[in-house]
């Protein structure tokens, strides 16, 4: 017998390319390649990329680089580069990377196998970067790899439509496509008989699904479909756009008692004219109306955010607006990025004479101010008795078991295995940065 191969992958980026390697994953496996921890020893190595920013782009180079000692060494070694800087680069990153043999874009998955084959028997490198369109929906939600966890990702759309002027995701993932709502939701029944309990619908804006031709149902519609699957316990979804959270939408929260009390809805900035320029399609006053809805339907909701700091022309006024509406908001969490330009998209063409240093001194007060709305929040949670879905086993190694609350908050406390997929009372008792620690109630 031959001895088995083994792979390594590595996952950068957001909820789209985790759902991406688990297809990697199985695509391996079914090539009789066993997943091991570290690059050293590996015959096949991916790298599953993001270049949301361009310090994300450079890092899958930096990584890379790393692999060209173990190819020198072992020439039988299998490199290869999936997701979007591998649709961003195309055949070009061959060129730039002697050492790669394998470029994969985002819709070209179910081309993986035989691109592997082809290395392993001719040594023939090879991109595949082609986008497929709706009527290939079938290939764009692939059949998944059973699943022993107790919290699961579901993709219900592809790609992105909306043109945000600093984003690259449009130009890299496609344009949306919507899942068959049966798909979806015979995916989650199975997903249940297996054993999970919470499912995330994700896509880059899920508020967008069901929008276009040929559709059948919205994405409020889907989610009452879901809520009504026996044995399920949470539903949560990832990403919404403010512009399209429609009525219906936000109505959910007051109705469907499995979905979880919080959303993430990231705003990116405060100022109209920044708004404006980022192509964003709301402007302040609308988001803090849709903020104001949701919390009139469902009091205990927490909103969670992204922002963009130093977008071009950003003035310091602008930025004072954004400071403002954290305040007026008070988010449960903010992610704030340095704005990063992207070739392709249309901000990078816009004048920015920011200087670095200002963006940056922005930057840490607004983290600053944002430590200070979350800390209350954690502070003052403590003592509280929450619902938690107990996942499993804390990462730490503590011999505690770690779940979430419905705001999607950690908490780490002691208990038997034996409560792993239940909902169970646990106050809190002490507030970290990044968890609560918390004692069964
Ligand atoms: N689809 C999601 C976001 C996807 S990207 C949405 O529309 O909200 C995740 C976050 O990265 C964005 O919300 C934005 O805050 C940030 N981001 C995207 N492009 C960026 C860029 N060019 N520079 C800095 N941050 C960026
Ligand atoms: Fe990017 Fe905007 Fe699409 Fe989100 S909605 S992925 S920020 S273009
Ligand atoms: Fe990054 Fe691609 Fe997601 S650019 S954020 S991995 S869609």
């Amino acid at each position: 017998m031959s001895r088995m191969k083994t792979f390594y992958l590595e996952t950068f980026g957001c909820q789209m390319n985790v759902v991406d390697s688990e297809q990697i994953v199985g695509i391996a496996r079914q090539l009789d390649y066993v997943l091991v921890d570290s690059p050293d020893r590996a015959d096949l190595i991916v790298l599953n990329t993001c270049t949301i920013r361009a310090r994300a782009e450079r890092k899958v180079y930096g990584h890379l680089g790393r692999f060209k000692p173990l190819k020198q060494q072992r020439p039988s070694l299998i490199v290869a580069v999936c997701g979007c800087v591998a649709q961003q680069e195309g055949r070009r990153m061959l060129e730039k990377t002697p050492h790669l043999d394998i470029v994969c874009g985002t819709h070209n998955l179910h081309l993986f196998a035989d691109m592997l084959r082809r290395v392993q028997t001719r040594r023939e490198r090879c991109a595949e970067v082609s986008f497929l369109d709706a009527g290939q929906r079938r290939r764009l939600f692939p059949e998944r790899l059973p699943s022993d966890e107790v919290t699961r990702f579901v993709t219900v759309i592809q790609g992105c439509d909306n043109f945000c002027t600093y984003c690259i995701v449009p130009h890299v993932r496609g344009r949306e496509v919507s899942r068959p709502s049966a798909e979806v939701l015979e995916e989650v029944r199975a997903l249940m008989r297996q054993g999970v309990r919470e499912i995330t619908l994700v896509g880059q804006n899920v508020n967008s699904y069901g929008c276009k031709e040929g559709d059948e149902i919205s994405f409020a519609a889907l989610l009452r479909q879901i809520n009504a699957v026996e044995g399920l316990e949470r539903i949560r979804f990832m990403t919404s756009h403010p512009k399209d959270l429609s009525d219906e939408l936000v109505a959910c929260f007051g109705e469907l008692e499995k979905l979880c009390k919080h959303i993430h809805l990231p705003v990116q900035a405060g100022a109209n004219s920044v708004l404006r320029a980022m192509r964003r399609g709301y402007s302040r006053e609308q988001y803090l109306d849709r903020i104001a809805r949701l919390r009139q339907v469902c009091p205990e909701i927490r909103v969670t955010s992204d922002v963009i700091v130093g977008f071009p022309g950003e003035t310091g006024a602008d930025f004072e607006q954004t400071m403002d509406l954290l305040r007026q908001v008070r988010y449960a969490e903010i992610y704030t990025f340095l704005y990063s330009a992207r070739p392709g998209t249309a901000a990078a063409e816009l004048p920015d004479d920011t200087p670095a240093t200002l963006k940056q001194e922005r930057f840490d007060r607004m983290l600053a101010l944002q430590e200070e709305i979350t800390g209350n929040y954690h502070e003052s949670d403590v003592g509280r008795v929450l619902p938690v879905l107990v996942e499993g086993s804390s990462r730490q190694g503590s011999g505690q078991l770690f779940g979430r609350t419905t705001w999607n908050r950690i908490v780490n406390f002691d208990g038997d295995a034996a409560l792993i997929g239940h909902v169970v009372p646990v106050r809190l008792v002490r507030a970290f940065r990044n968890s609560h620690l918390g004692e069964l109630a």
